[in-house]
């Protein structure tokens, strides 16, 4: 161990401790490699409690100016680069308050007046996820633009829908693009929910007890953009149940991305041939010359391991911590940084191929008429001009698709006399609704598939993404 770690800390703690941390100590407490990242917060933080403090008369106004220049000073160099950051002062706060002494000598001994690392790094912490969580809601709605862009140009491409991944009925394009942009939505509206309860300030709860100083925390939480200061002390240091509910976000949002991704894969899969990606959003194979893969897409795939991965840590890191702080919830910030980390790129990565994407019409279409697709028009058509109950016009409907499966033919090609077999009042009407295309243009209700209703839905999000 370097005489270095054994003082870096001890100008900060010094008069209980004689002698310096293990290196093995110093390894796992030290968190400065990932909580660098709230530099700009934790700085931004200090600015406005210096500012309070010298408003309310706890430190002087002279102090508070070479605190705020020192602290101006070290933010640009850690912004340029010319920072170091010393594992051996722990965290950000210790280095950013280590340099500020350095730099501007006894006065910023003052700054940590009234607070504490808990309350600090508490509201760091509020303020980066503020950050990301709108980074991530900006990003969805770039995602919500791509897939409306795309979806305008399909209002009338018509495509198999499926359940169980079977062949159910024809469905829009556009329509099944515009499913992602609700569910992009609700991801949003789930974030913005989070944004609200976590947009609270810590500072000022200090240890866990709040302070005998005269501060006024509604001041700093205003200069911060908070809402109001948290209400109970212990509650600000030890609450972490913000990051939970944004990782939970993050991972719902996730999942929701990795359905879309996984129909990019199939679609532009040989076996479907729906659609294809550039050569921008495609990679090669080090073996087979032939191949396009859609590793963005896969990746995307893969993203809720991570990032579910992230919620479940952190939920087992805070369950059953007792108030108030307790180290354990240093581990907070590395899951969550790479959570959303990985959720921009995701969000990015399918906003991309959203744009990317150029798809077959005809290869569509023809899927869209196979496999019977058409047999609940049938059904429908038996219950409208035949007065039929539906669960008689579903049997008459199976009969016929038995009876052209036998014959291997889709349903518009089985003889007129096959289905009057079956049904003597069936008459040659019932042809007209035996495509796929007429199956789509049939479905008016709202929230249906229909093209009018598609254009309708269209117009409303073009609308809403512009506001
Ligand atoms: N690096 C610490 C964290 O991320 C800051 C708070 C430390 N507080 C303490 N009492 N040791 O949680």
């Amino acid at each position: 161990m370097t005489d270095d770690t054994k003082t870096a800390a001890s100008g900060m703690w010094g008069g209980r401790f004689t002698a310096g941390p293990s290196e093995i100590m110093t390894a796992i407490n030290a968190s400065v490699d990932v909580d660098q990242r709230l530099f700009e917060q934790d700085i931004a933080g200090s600015l406005a409690h210096a500012a309070m403090l010298s408003a309310c008369g706890v430190i002087s106004s002279d102090d508070e100016a070479q605190i705020r220049s020192g602290l101006e000073a070290i933010r640009e160099d850690i912004r340029a680069g010319r920072f170091t950051w010393d594992p051996a002062l722990e965290d950000v706060h210790m280095n950013i308050e280590a340099a500020l002494r350095e730099r501007i000598g006894a006065a910023a001994g003052r700054l940590h007046t009234a607070r504490s690392r808990n309350d600090q790094v508490a509201t760091d912490f509020r303020l980066w996820l503020r950050e990301a969580i709108d980074g991530a809601m900006e990003g969805l709605t770039a995602y919500q633009r791509a897939l409306v862009a795309q979806a305008e140009n399909h209002a009338d491409t018509v495509m198999p829908g499926f359940t169980h991944l079977q062949t159910a009925q024809p469905v829009s394009l556009a329509h099944h693009l515009l499913c992602w942009v609700e569910a992009a939505e609700r991801d949003k509206q789930r974030f913005a929910d989070c944004r609200k309860r976590l947009n609270e300030s810590p500072l000022g709860a200090a240890a866990l007890a709040g302070t005998a100083f005269p501060i006024d925390r509604d001041r700093t939480a205003k200069a911060l953009g908070f809402d109001r200061p948290m209400a109970n002390s212990l509650d600000a240091v030890s609450s972490r149940d913000f990051a939970l509910e944004a990782l939970s976000c993050a991972a719902i949002t996730a999942v929701n991305l990795s359905r879309f991704a996984e129909e990019i894969v199939l679609w532009t899969s040989r076996r479907f041939g729906f659609a294809t990606l550039t050569d921008a959003f495609s990679t090669g194979s080090s073996i087979m010359p032939q191949k396009r893969n859609p590793d963005a897409a896969e990746l995307v795939r893969a993203k809720p391991g991570r990032i579910a991965g992230a919620l479940q840590g952190l939920i087992l890191v805070c369950k059953g911590l007792p108030l108030a702080y307790s180290k354990d919830l240093q581990e907070d910030k590395a899951l969550v940084f790479t959570a959303f980390d990985d959720l921009a790129l995701a969000v990015s990565a399918m906003a991309g191929m959203a744009a990317d994407l150029s798809f077959d019409a005809e290869t569509m279409e023809l899927a869209a008429g196979e496999a019977y697709s058409d047999a609940t028009d049938l059904a429908d058509w038996c219950v409208r001009e035949l007065n039929m109950p539906f669960r008689d016009a579903h049997h008459v409907a199976g009969s016929a698709v038995k009876a052209a499966e036998a014959k291997g033919l889709p349903l518009k090609d089985l003889p007129l006399a096959d289905y009057q077999a079956i049904e003597p009042r069936i008459d040659a009407r019932v042809f007209d609704v035996l495509s796929a295309r007429a199956s789509m243009e049939s479905r008016v209700s709202y929230g249906g598939t229909a093209p009018v209703r598609v254009r309708e839905q269209l117009a409303a999000w073009k609308t809403r993404l512009n506001a």
